[in-house]
């Protein structure tokens, strides 16, 4: 690392990086040097090379806000949203190094086809209004959802659950994201799906055994685990192993039905 003042007086310094250069058939860490300046994110340092020393280089972003979700990539190890890392966060006598999301297939250089999520997304019916619904829900109802729907789809949580990306049970798990959507139309009060058998089955919530990694890494700070994930857990063991908790299940939810491949309809990103 190297110092110099820049126009307006502030201290510049030059920072290594290591980014990942390549595709599917092959790649590796190439190393880079860039000045920066105070304020800058790992976003501006990977632009600025592309600007100055590597045009082709292939990175995804959109809103530079941490909002769009698109700019998910592995800084130092860690799933993190480059626009929202600071250079001055990071140890400043090491090399950043910037890989692709490793849970996912690469395309090129920084981005990876995380096209497998729009999939299961997809089959996840959206919110189905009970026929009888009465318009109206309580603010713990609606702060609950809120968080919930707090979700960018980074899919950093996706990249760091273990059940994908080191056991690559992409078949049987939906992941922690998935959870979330769920989670937030099966606690509401209003829909009219009884989701909880999909759930423990076609969406695999038995695979996920609370490390909370996806916790950690959430840039909307959404209590995945806590939240989302044991309490639908905890349904899911009352309705098929408790029967007093069974009964009363029944009794609350029976103007809930099962969700049918109707109800998955035209788009069923909409929720
Ligand atoms: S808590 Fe569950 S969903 Fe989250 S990373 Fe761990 S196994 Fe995956
Ligand atoms: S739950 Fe959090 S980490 Fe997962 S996709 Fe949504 S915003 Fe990203
Ligand atoms: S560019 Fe949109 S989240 Fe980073």
């Amino acid at each position: 690392m190297s110092t110099e003042a820049t126009d307006r007086g502030e201290e510049a310094v030059t920072r290594k990086l290591k980014i990942w250069r390549g595709d599917v058939t092959s790649g590796g860490l190439v190393d880079f040097e860039v000045q920066t300046e105070p304020g800058m994110v790992v976003l501006d340092a990977v632009l600025e090379i592309q600007r100055s020393q590597a045009p082709d280089l292939a990175v995804r972003w959109n809103c530079k806000a941490a909002k769009c979700g698109s700019c998910g990539a592995e800084v130092n190890g860690r799933p993190s949203l480059m626009c929202k890392t600071r250079l001055d966060h990071l140890a400043a006598d090491e090399p950043i190094t910037v890989e692709p999301l490793q849970a996912f297939p690469v395309i090129r250089d920084l981005v990876t086809d995380v096209s497998w999520n729009y999939e299961v997304n997809k089959k996840i019916a959206p919110f189905t209004p009970k026929p009888d619904a009465e318009w109206l829900i309580g603010q713990e109802d609606t702060d609950r959802m809120s968080e919930f729907r707090k979700c960018i789809e980074c899919f950093m949580c996706q990249d760091v659950c273990h059940v994908l990306r080191d056991h690559g049970l992409f078949s049987r798990y939906y992941g922690p994201r998935f959870m979330i959507r769920l989670a937030s139309l099966e606690m509401h009060p209003l829909d009219g799906l009884d989701r909880i058998e999909m759930i423990g089955d076609e969406a695999g919530i038995g695979l996920c055994n609370i490390t909370k990694c996806c916790t950690e890494v959430c840039p909307e700070g959404i209590h995945i685990t806590d939240n989302g994930i044991i309490p639908l857990k905890e349904r899911l063991v009352d309705r098929r192993y408790d029967p007093v908790m069974k009964i009363l299940q029944r009794g609350r939810r029976n103007n809930r039905r099962k969700p049918t491949p109707e109800d998955l309809g035209p788009d069923s990103r909409v929720s």
